[in-house]
């Protein structure tokens, strides 16, 4: 049995997993969280699937190795090709992916029928999210878009105005136009970086259109999955505790993050570590 007391584990590629850590910790504010971003190798939206698994199995066992009780995958483009592998790997550490749920988010939301995955490239052309909607609701229509300028976007903190605008204009116009009966109505923020455009998403997309962020979504079922596996941590004083490891650039992962969890993080809060 594990230490009740031990950290979550999450990881991603960089910094847009602190999306999916920040509401973590919204849901489990008496859990301990160690965060790893893989700075030193980001992109893995670009990258190959056999790449991305070797990446994320070395990047996961520098969390075991650190003694956490759960492990969740908050990396999308990890999540679609490295989920399998990572539950076989480590079994029997729990093992818990952003796509499944965000999944189950959009099949759960949709009233057209008609949904939009964005993504990057190595998600949105695997097609995992597609497979796992489909296999809860095989009658859906699903579009699917690489949105890679988002991630550059939301990286250099352009998260409003009308640079972002008009790049998602680019993007989406086509795939939200045709008759109203058949429009797409949900769209799939699969991929960590784009919940922090959500503003001018919204705008451009129009009020009709519902968004589904799987960091929510993954907290729901980390938070199932600890109660059911009677793994929570029965400290109960709500503070949340975080420590942050990356595989290069602290000062620059402390910057950036600071867009992405909503408040500042200072370099000496981030700890270098090798792969
Ligand atoms: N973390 C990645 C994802 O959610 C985006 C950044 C990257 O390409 O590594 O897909």
């Amino acid at each position: 049995m594990p230490d009740l007391g031990s950290a979550i584990g999450v990881f991603d590629s960089g910094v847009g997993g602190l999306t999916v850590l920040a509401a973590l910790r919204e849901r489990l504010p008496n859990e301990r969280f160690l965060y790893l971003g893989d700075t030193a190798r980001l992109p893995y939206g670009s990258k190959s699937p056999d790449t991305v698994r070797r990446y994320a199995r070395q990047a996961a066992g520098k969390l075991v190795e650190r003694g956490v009780k759960l492990l969740v995958l908050a990396c999308n483009t990890a999540s679609a090709v490295a989920v399998d592998d990572l539950i076989q790997a480590f079994a029997p550490l729990p093992v818990i992916g952003v796509v499944e749920p965000g999944a189950a988010a959009a099949c759960a939301a949709t009233r057209s029928g008609h949904v939009l995955i964005t993504g990057t490239e190595g998600t949105v052309s695997g097609g995992a999210y597609q497979r796992a909607m489909l296999a809860r609701r095989p009658e859906l229509k699903i579009d699917a878009v690489a949105c890679p300028m988002f991630v550059a976007l939301a990286e250099e903190g352009w998260i409003e105005g009308p640079i972002p605008e008009a790049v998602a204009r680019r993007y989406l116009e086509l795939e939200l136009a045709g008759p109203e009966r058949t429009r797409v109505d949900t769209v799939v923020l699969g991929c960590t970086h784009f919940p922090v455009l959500r503003g001018v998403l919204e705008r451009v997309c129009g009020g009709a259109v519902r968004f589904v962020d799987s960091a929510q979504t993954t907290a729901a079922v980390v938070a199932e999955v600890l109660a059911r596996e009677g793994l929570a941590n029965p400290n109960t004083d709500g503070t949340a505790r975080v420590r942050l490891l990356a595989t290069d650039a602290p000062e620059r992962f402390a910057r950036v993050g600071s867009v992405f969890l909503g408040h500042p993080l200072a370099s000496s809060e981030v700890e270098l570590v090798d792969l």
